[in-house]
């Protein structure tokens, strides 16, 4: 029995020997040594995706890894070109990961296959203060051993820790001082105190990091048009996630902003009209600080741009009401994402007018009651105006002289928008001024046009009646030729 035991013993470790000499031949012997001398790189490298797919450290650096004597393995000839630097960084990686004969037919790979163009198209890819090299090698991001899938956890690229890679060189001062002393340092501060911010930081991957917004390898400047958060294309960046529902649903969030903000007087100006004066998300949220603006600081945020109205209604009787009642003061009537062209059907006490929404005959009566004058004003205006320029065109149709008038036309236009800007003053006497002014002129122009109609068909009368003496004068002055020729004739022939 002991026999057959030792037998079994001595087999085995013939076996083991047999099979530890085959696999040192496939062992990646720049590893073996490596890890031998305790080379942070090597043990970094044993957790990395590519040496899960097989790669060696000759892989990246060239030499012989079968070759268990380091000046075999590193030699020249064997193709080792030691720590690459600059571009040939990135080269390195390129070889692989811009060649789908490597990635796809050799790796098996489904790995996007335009990091290395993308990357020299993008900022990171115009030449770095070093000269001759980028600003940003793959390994800038990516670093070199130790690399995994961006999904992993532990990934420099995974959206957890996205902010601190890309902060390692936008929050230095230091360094970005060489570049561009103007580029603010302050995008992580600030993206901290974000909403995205704070759930990133407590372990939300679905939030928006750096990447989400600004793109990885193909990142541009804020002013370039073909930027991902260049104003005209910011709204269809933010609504990647705010206008999926099934993510927005987790958070209970509504998934309408983009949609809305598309149909608004706001995201017509801005994505159809290409106006860039008009609000794009980062306008009313923030760039990197992206949250909801409060109610109190809703009226600053709309009042960067109308900034009169949000004066007249920090004076007015509402901001008082409104702060007590903690409404938000344009948000109430106008909305946030949907604000609509403001047209007079808002004012008024009928249907459509939002003042019919608090003040009532019973309730609030006094805001009732100015919301009415101030709409018979506004409709007053808005016909007088009508009847002036019919006059004016007529006039003009007809020839007569009406530069003065047209001028004068824009005075009563240049009215009528500021008696719109003063309704927010909720105020009558001081609306009723702008209103009347611009009533007066109408009724000026209307008259002076009038005036020159009438001295149109005074004209017009004057001329049928001289016409009228000059064809019988005619006729006559004929009659009398006709008789001289006919006694002329009858003498000759007597
Ligand atoms: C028998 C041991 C041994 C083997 C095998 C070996 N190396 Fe090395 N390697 C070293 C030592 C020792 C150094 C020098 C370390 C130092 O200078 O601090 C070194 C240095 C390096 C460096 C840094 C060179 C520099 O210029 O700073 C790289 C990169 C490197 N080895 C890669 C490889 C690769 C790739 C292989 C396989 C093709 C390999 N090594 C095989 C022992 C080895
Ligand atoms: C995916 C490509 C890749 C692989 C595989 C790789 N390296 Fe590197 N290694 C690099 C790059 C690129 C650098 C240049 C430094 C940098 O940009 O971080 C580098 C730098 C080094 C350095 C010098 C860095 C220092 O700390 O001074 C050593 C040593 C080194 N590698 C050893 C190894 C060893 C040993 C292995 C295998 C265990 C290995 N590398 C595998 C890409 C690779
Ligand atoms: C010899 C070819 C080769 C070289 C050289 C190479 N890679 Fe890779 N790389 C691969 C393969 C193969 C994978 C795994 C592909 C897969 O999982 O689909 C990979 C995976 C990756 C991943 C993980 C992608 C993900 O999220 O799943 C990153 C990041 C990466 N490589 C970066 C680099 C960088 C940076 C360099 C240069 C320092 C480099 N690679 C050099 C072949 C290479
Ligand atoms: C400015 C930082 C940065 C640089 C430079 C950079 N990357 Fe990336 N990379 C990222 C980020 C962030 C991600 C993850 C987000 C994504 O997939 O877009 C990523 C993802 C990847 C992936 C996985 C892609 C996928 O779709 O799954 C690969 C492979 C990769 N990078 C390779 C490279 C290579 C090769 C280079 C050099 C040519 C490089 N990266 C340069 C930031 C960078
Ligand atoms: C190696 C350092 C480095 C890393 C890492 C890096 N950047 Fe940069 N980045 C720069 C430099 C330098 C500039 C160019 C500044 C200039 O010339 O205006 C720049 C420019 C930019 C710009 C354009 C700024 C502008 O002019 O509007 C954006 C956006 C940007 N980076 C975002 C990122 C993001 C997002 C990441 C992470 C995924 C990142 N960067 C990682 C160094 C870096
Ligand atoms: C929610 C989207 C979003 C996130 C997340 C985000 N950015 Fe930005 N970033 C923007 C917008 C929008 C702009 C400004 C565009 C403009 O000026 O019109 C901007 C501008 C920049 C600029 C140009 C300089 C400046 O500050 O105006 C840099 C650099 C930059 N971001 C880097 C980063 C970095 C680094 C991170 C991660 C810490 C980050 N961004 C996260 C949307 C974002
Ligand atoms: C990568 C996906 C993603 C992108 C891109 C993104 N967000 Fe978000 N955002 C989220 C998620 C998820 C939340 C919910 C976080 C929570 O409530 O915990 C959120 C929350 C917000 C909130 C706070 C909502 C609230 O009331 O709590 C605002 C405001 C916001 N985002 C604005 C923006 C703006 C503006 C942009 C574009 C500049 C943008 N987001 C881009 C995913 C994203
Ligand atoms: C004109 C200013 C303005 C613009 C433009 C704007 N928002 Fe808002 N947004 C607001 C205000 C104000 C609130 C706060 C609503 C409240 O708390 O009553 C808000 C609220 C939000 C919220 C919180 C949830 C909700 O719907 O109330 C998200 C998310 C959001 N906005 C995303 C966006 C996105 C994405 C865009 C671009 C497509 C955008 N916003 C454009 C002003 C704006
Ligand atoms: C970045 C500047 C900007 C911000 C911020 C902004 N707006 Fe505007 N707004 C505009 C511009 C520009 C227009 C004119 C669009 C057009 O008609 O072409 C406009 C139009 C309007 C109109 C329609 C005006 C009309 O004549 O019918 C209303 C109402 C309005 N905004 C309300 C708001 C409210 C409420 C907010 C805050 C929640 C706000 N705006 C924030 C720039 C801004
Ligand atoms: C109590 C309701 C109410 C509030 C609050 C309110 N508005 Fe208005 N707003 C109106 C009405 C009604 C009109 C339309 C007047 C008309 O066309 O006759 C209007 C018109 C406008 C217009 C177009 C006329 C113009 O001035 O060019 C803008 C822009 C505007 N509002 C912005 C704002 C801003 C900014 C705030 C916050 C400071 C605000 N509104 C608060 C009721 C309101
Ligand atoms: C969201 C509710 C709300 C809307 C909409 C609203 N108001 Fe008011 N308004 C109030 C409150 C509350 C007061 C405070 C005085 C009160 O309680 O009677 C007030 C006061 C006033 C006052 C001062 C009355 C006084 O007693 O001196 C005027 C004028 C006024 N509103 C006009 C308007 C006009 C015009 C509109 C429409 C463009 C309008 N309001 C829309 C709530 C509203």
């Amino acid at each position: 029995m002991k026999k057959m035991w030792s037998c079994r013993i001595i087999l085995f470790t013939f076996l083991l020997t047999v099979f530890e000499q085959q696999v040192a031949s496939t062992q990646d012997q720049c590893l073996v040594c490596h890890e031998a001398i305790e080379d942070k790189n090597a043990a970094l490298f044993k957790g990395d995706v590519h040496f899960a797919n097989g790669l060696t450290c000759a892989s990246c650096h060239g030499g012989d890894a079968t070759k268990e004597d380091a000046e075999e393995s590193m030699s020249k000839n064997a193709g080792f070109m030691g720590v690459p630097s600059g571009n040939a960084i990135s080269s390195v990686c390129s070889n692989c990961h811009s060649s789908a004969t490597v990635m796809v037919k050799k790796y098996n790979s489904l790995l996007p296959l335009d990091q290395m163009s993308s990357l020299t198209s993008s900022v990171h890819g115009e030449s770095s203060t070093k000269g001759g090299q980028r600003i940003a090698q793959c390994t800038s991001c990516h670093g070199a051993h130790g690399i995994v899938s961006k999904n992993n956890r532990s990934s420099s690229v995974h959206p957890l820790n996205v902010p601190a890679t890309c902060a390692k060189c936008h929050s230095s001062a230091q360094y970005l001082r060489d570049y561009n002393p103007a580029l603010p340092v302050d995008q992580l501060d600030k993206y901290r105190t974000s909403v995205h911010g704070k759930q990133n930081a407590k372990g939300d991957a679905s939030v928006a990091e750096c990447a989400s917004c600004h793109g990885s390898h193909d990142i541009l400047p804020a002013a370039d048009v073909r930027s991902r958060v260049y104003a005209t294309t910011l709204p269809k960046t933010c609504g990647s996630c705010h206008s999926n529902t099934n993510l927005m649903r987790k958070y209970a969030l509504p998934s309408d902003q983009l949609e809305k903000y598309s149909r608004s007087v706001h995201g017509i100006a801005l994505l159809e009209k290409k106006d860039l004066g008009a609000p794009a998300c980062n306008d009313c949220h923030g760039n990197h600080g992206a949250v909801p603006p409060g109610v109190e600081s809703i009226s600053r945020v709309c009042g960067t741009c109308h900034a009169l109205n949000a004066e007249l209604f920090s004076a007015s009787p509402h901001k008082k009401a409104f702060d007590q009642r903690k409404l938000p003061e344009c948000e109430t009537c106008h909305s946030h994402h949907d604000v609509v062209a403001a047209t007079d059907k808002l004012l008024g006490v009928g249907k459509g007018a939002v003042c019919a929404w608090c003040h009532t005959p019973e309730k609030a009566p006094k805001g009732f009651e100015v919301a009415r004058t101030m709409r018979l004003l506004v409709d007053s205006l808005q016909a007088s105006e009508n009847h002036a320029v019919l006059r004016v065109e007529e006039a003009e149709q007809k020839g007569m002289e009406v530069g003065e008038a047209r001028f004068k036309l824009r005075e009563i236009r240049q009215a009528r928008l500021e008696s719109r800007t003063n309704v927010h003053s909720f105020n009558e006497s001081q609306f009723r001024e702008v209103a009347e002014r611009g009533l007066a002129v109408s009724t000026v122009v209307s008259e002076e046009a009038t005036q020159a109609i009438d001295q149109y068909y005074f004209r017009r009368w004057g001329l049928l009646i001289a016409s009228l003496i000059i064809t019988s004068l005619a006729i006559s002055l004929y009659a009398f030729i006709r008789r001289i020729e006919k006694q002329q004739a009858s003498r000759a022939r007597s």
